[in-house]
């Protein structure tokens, strides 16, 4: 193992690369994205948003991994590390790094019911051939038992945090590898079975030949979520990519790995929509269900296929491995954050932090149930959609802001040097001459997602 004063450094390049596409692919890739592209009419959104991640995601990308590994601190110090002396940037840190717990607050509720369900296909408990409502039915009495909800929760939590507590290397490096080695074989099992569906060719249509006649339609809309997506996806904004940047060695240039993040993130997402739309066709499912795409319209996919068990509990295992990755390195950005502000040991900063995360994921747990009268934005949604909103359309909108703002600034990293760490090493030389595009396009893009997203949220109403 490489150091640099004392600090784990990856042990090899495809090791930071897995994680660091780990943290990016999750519940963004698996399900939120399927569902989107269902929402918005399919192919147009999908070139959308292949538009943001090639013109803010992968900017975003390179200036994280370059505050961590200039720094060699996560969000923590890097800040402190990086700007001139009687500089303010660091007071972002609080907020930016609160995001990680909000974030988290909610995901591992999801995470839960990916496990929920991989438990239930692989015993076989979803019955045969059951219909939109009996499937329905099924998850609403899941959100409807806050006890089943926190024993998966808590099992994925556990889980998480006991592989980040045995390190960067021994722990998140050893264990996150091949657990995205495992994701890339099932996806694409499950992408070449999607192949012989009856409804395959359907499907993909839906998915890849643009309708721009839609576009008439929720263009505004489309965009802010294609934006939307393209941030909650790359995990940008927060510090859990730059955690990954301080861990990574000098001997590859920043873009190269960015664009293989970006690259695999974008893979990902786009190989599950070919799972799942060729099987909603198949069924005759409309694949425009919204959040609940997944728990209900293909549950009642996989109960109506022949080995349906076998193939729901090899889907959901995936979206289950997917979360984890994501969790895995959150969690580590979480540790090594509370390492470096508190001074304490890893091992006391996964104890504290299991607990906190666990007693978080509460609220948007017992949002379905014991506090399902609580409407903070809104009369349709509930706990987990506010932790989402504040998330995907506040923090990360805001920090990657920040960010882009901090290696711009004079009293920030300033742009030579921002320039200067993202050419160490070997591959694609960055470009002195985009700091226009960073400091003017790439912030002006962000703010109007802001706008548009707080016009979508309130101005409804
Ligand atoms: N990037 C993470 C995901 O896509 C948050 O799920």
């Amino acid at each position: 193992m490489e150091t640099n004063n004392s600090r784990e450094i990856f042990k090899t390049r495809l090791g930071f690369l897995l994680i660091a596409a780990g943290c990016a692919v999750g519940i963004g890739n698996v399900w939120r994205f399927p569902y989107i592209v269902g929402q918005y009419g399919g192919a147009y959104f999908v070139l959308l948003y292949i538009f943001f991640l090639l013109a803010v995601g992968i900017p975003l990308l390179t200036v994280e991994l370059a505050l961590g590994r200039a720094s060699r601190s996560s969000i923590a110090r890097c800040y402190e590390n990086l700007e001139e002396k009687g500089a303010l940037w660091h007071h972002n840190k609080w907020w930016q790094f609160s995001g990680n717990y909000i974030l988290m607050a909610f995901y591992v509720v999801v995470a839960g019911w990916f496990l929920y369900y991989f438990l239930a296909f692989a015993g076989g408990d979803i019955p045969k051939q059951i219909n939109r409502d009996d499937a329905g039915a099924n998850f609403g009495a899941l959100l409807g038992e806050p006890d089943t909800m926190f024993y998966c929760v808590l099992a994925t939590v556990a889980i998480s945090f006991a592989i980040v507590a045995l390190g960067v290397v021994k722990g998140v490096e050893r264990f996150t590898k091949p657990l995205m080695v495992i994701l890339t074989l099932l996806l694409l099992f499950m992408a070449v079975r999607s192949c012989t569906l009856d409804g395959f060719s359907e499907g993909v249509s839906f998915y890849l030949s643009p309708d721009f006649s839609e576009l008439e339609d929720n263009l505004g809309e489309a965009i802010w979520a294609a934006m939307g997506q393209a941030f909650f996806t790359l995990s940008v904004g927060f510090g859990a990519i730059a955690i990954f940047g301080s861990y990574m060695s000098n001997r590859h240039r920043i873009l190269n790995e960015a664009i293989f993040i970006a690259s695999f993130d974008t893979i990902v997402a786009l190989l599950s929509g070919f799972v799942i739309f060729p099987a909603c066709f198949t069924y005759g499912i409309n694949p425009d269900a919204g959040p609940n795409l997944l728990f209900i319209t293909m549950a009642v996919v996989f109960s109506n296929m022949s080995f349906g068990n076998f193939w729901g509990a090899m889907f959901f295992l995936f979206m289950l491995i997917a979360a984890l990755s994501t969790m895995i390195a959150v969690f580590e950005n979480m540790i090594a954050g509370c390492m470096e502000l508190f001074k304490w040991t890893r091992v006391k900063a996964v104890v504290i932090n299991f607990f906190f995360v666990i007693a978080l994921s509460l609220l948007p747990m017992l949002g379905f149930n014991v506090l399902s009268f609580v409407h903070i934005i809104g009369s349709n949604t509930g706990i987990l959609d506010f932790f989402d909103f504040l998330v995907s359309n506040n923090i990360l909108p805001i920090g990657s802001v920040v960010f882009v703002l901090f290696v711009c600034a004079k009293n920030g990293m300033r742009w030579e040097r921002f320039i200067e760490e993202c050419n160490i090493g070997q591959g694609f030389t960055m470009p002195k001459a985009l700091l226009f595009y960073f400091k003017y396009i790439l912030t002006t893009l962000i703010v109007v997602v802001l706008a548009v997203g707080y016009f979508k949220i309130f101005g409804r109403a």
